[in-house]
């Protein structure tokens, strides 16, 4: 026991982690461009990548697989450094309040998830594990936090993605209610873009980086572009192939840009 928390608390286990994250985020978009991650709109009829949660157990496939981001970070927490400083607080607040949206609330809010494929299922708890590790190795680790105008900044951009994030996901929770099928969804960022969830979702994780300010935070917004970028330019290909109708306007993610 005593090895192995010596092993995670070791500065070499968390600069190996770091390079495998940082790894997993540059052969992520070329990966998602080829393979439709087998979820939501894209869940797979394929014998592999289809096998996974069916429609009853699906939620918990989510709960089971975005659990392990706040009890990694907590873990951290706990066997790093005890007693933490007010910015170490503030950082593990963000981390904490979002893992609370995504996990308990987002899975008791969404209406009904479509199956979720074992491979991206495992693919999420790998993502998860390994980046709550750095991110919470590092707060634990930093105790030298210094507020100041970019972390002003950085809590602001965060809390704007945050709560942009929430209202997106709740207008498509009420397309979901009116229907088990799919439709154009309109209202807010919808107007500009095919999936301004995800969009909000990047913004948050740079208004963290910006309050942090470490290689974990960085990578982390990196890696949520890298799997949401792609995931987002082919849900408006996906859009505009299903809906003859669909906005010409609408960019796929990033509001008059791409
Ligand atoms: N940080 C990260 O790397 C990361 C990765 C993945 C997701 N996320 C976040 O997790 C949340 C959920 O992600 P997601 O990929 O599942 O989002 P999504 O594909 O937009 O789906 C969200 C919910 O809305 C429903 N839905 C989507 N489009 C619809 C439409 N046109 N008409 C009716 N219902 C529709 C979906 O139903 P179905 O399930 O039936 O499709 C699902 O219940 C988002 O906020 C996202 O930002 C973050």
């Amino acid at each position: 026991m005593h090895s192995l928390l010596d092993t995670i608390r070791s500065q070499a286990t968390f600069d190996k982690a770091l390079q495998i994250f940082s790894h997993f985020t540059i052969i992520l978009p070329p990966t998602l461009l080829l393979i439709n991650a087998p979820y939501g709109r894209f869940t797979s009829k394929n014998v592999i990548l289809g096998f996974g949660f069916n429609k009853t157990w699906s939620k918990f496939g989510w709960f089971s697989m975005e659990i392990v981001s706040p009890i990694m970070f907590a873990t951290m927490l706990y066997v790093c450094r005890v007693p933490l400083t007010s910015g170490q607080w503030c950082m593990s607040a963000l981390w904490f309040i979002h893992y609370t949206n995504r996990t308990f609330i987002y899975t008791y809010r969404v209406p009904s998830m479509a199956p979720i494929g074992f491979l991206t299922w495992i693919v999420a708890i790998g993502f998860n594990l390994v980046n709550a590790y750095i991110n919470g190795y590092w707060v634990a680790t930093h105790d030298d936090f210094r507020f100041d105008l970019a972390t002003l900044v950085g809590g602001c951009v965060w809390c704007t993605g945050f709560i942009s994030n929430i209202y997106h996901d709740s207008i498509l929770f009420d397309l979901r209610k009116k229907s088990d099928g799919y439709s154009i969804p309109n209202g807010g960022l919808f107007k500009y873009v095919s999936c301004p969830n995800y969009f909000s979702e990047c913004v948050e994780w740079i208004g963290f980086a910006l309050v942090c300010r470490s290689a974990p935070s960085l990578w982390f917004a990196l890696g949520t572009m890298s799997n949401l970028i792609p995931r987002a330019y082919k849900s408006h290909q996906w859009y505009k192939n299903r809906f003859k109708n669909y906005p010409s306007d609408r960019k796929a993610v990033i509001p008059f840009l791409l």
